[in-house]
């Protein structure tokens, strides 16, 4: 069996070691341009001529769980894609949902520079009711941060494609139901993956539609965002604040006024990291049973898009 390695920002040495230990009856090597076309691939962000080149590839395995970077690549209809599900993800991503949230309900931000200027003060306890938590996507992430913020007893509401029962959790679905969802939210999480239907979801139409003095969490992708829409309305005051992990351009360019903005706080794409073990643990897995003809879980809907 042969795989193939093609991952661009990914120090490839790690990796094939850990997947030849896995999965030691396998030939596993980088891919260079000609390279012998392979049974199985472990990608991330990989060149159009790469996907041209693999007439008979039996699985495409993303090094993340968003397949964006994929799916804008012309790929055979046939072409199984598997994302990565969880893998040690979904619990970075509720710390870093939690913290964020927390951070900004006890208001830490303002402890912090009240602390700088050696200003030792109070602020009034807030109520969490008041702070209804709104998660878009109900997915492994989305679920996983969706009881790690009902643990600290926010109300919980989630939007998804289709209808869910989740438990804790006010369920609204599609486009018909996203007003109503909106309505009642007032700090929003988007863990959307990115498609045709959700680019540029978090614009001024939909952010207007937050409480006021709502606050937003973007740990999806930064094409979900319109940037200057929120900018606006934070200037504006309809929205207190927002966290951003992940942006349009990447990294975030010198000079972007997200850097500066007083109530945007930046983190360089690091909510939810891709492990190691875990995804050489998964990916491994996945292949023994694909060869073994069972099936497995992750395997992305060319049409839905994710
Ligand atoms: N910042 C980071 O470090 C980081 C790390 C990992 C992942 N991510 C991002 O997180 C995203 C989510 O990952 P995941 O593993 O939770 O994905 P997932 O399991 O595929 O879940 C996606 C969720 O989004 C919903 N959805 C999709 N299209 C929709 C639409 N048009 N309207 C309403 N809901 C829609 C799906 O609805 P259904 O349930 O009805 O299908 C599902 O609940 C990834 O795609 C990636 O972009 C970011």
């Amino acid at each position: 069996m042969k795989i193939s390695f093609c991952c661009t920002d990914f120090k490839a040495e790690p990796w094939l070691a850990g997947l030849r230990a896995a999965l030691p009856q396998a030939e596993i090597e980088v891919w260079t341009p000609g390279a012998p076309a392979a049974d199985y691939a472990v990608v991330w962000a990989p060149p159009q001529a790469f996907i041209d080149e693999q007439p008979n590839i039996k699985a495409v395995f993303n090094l993340g769980a968003g397949v964006d970077a994929l799916t804008q690549l012309k790929l055979p209809p046939q072409m199984k894609l598997v994302r990565l599900d969880d893998a040690g993800m979904s619990v970075q991503m509720a710390e870093y949902v939690v913290h964020a949230l927390i951070r900004h309900f006890r208001e830490f931000d303002h402890y912090e520079r009240d602390v700088v200027q050696g200003k030792w003060s109070y602020r009034r306890p807030r109520l969490r009711e008041e702070f209804p938590v709104g998660i878009m996507g109900l997915g492994v992430l989305g679920q996983r941060v969706a009881q790690a913020v009902a643990q600290f007893e926010f109300p919980v509401l989630g939007w998804s494609r289709s209808p869910k029962t989740v438990d804790g959790v006010r369920c609204f679905a599609g486009a018909a139901q996203l007003p109503e969802f909106l309505a009642e939210t007032k700090v929003l999480v988007c863990l959307l993956p990115l498609t045709t239907e959700t680019q540029g979801i978090l614009n001024r139409t939909t952010l207007a539609q937050l409480q006021p003095g709502g606050y937003v969490i973007n740990v999806a992708r930064g094409a979900h965002l319109v940037e200057e829409d929120l900018i606006e309305l934070l200037d504006s005051d309809h929205l207190a604040g927002a966290a951003l992990d992940v942006f349009r351009q990447e990294p975030l360019p010198a000079g972007h006024p997200f850097w500066r903005h007083p109530k945007i706080t930046v983190t360089p794409h690091t909510a939810a990291r891709t492990l190691r073990d875990e995804s050489v643990a998964q990916i491994a897995q996945k292949i023994m049973r694909l060869e073994r003809g069972e099936p497995i879980a992750g395997v992305v809907d060319h049409i839905r898009g994710y």
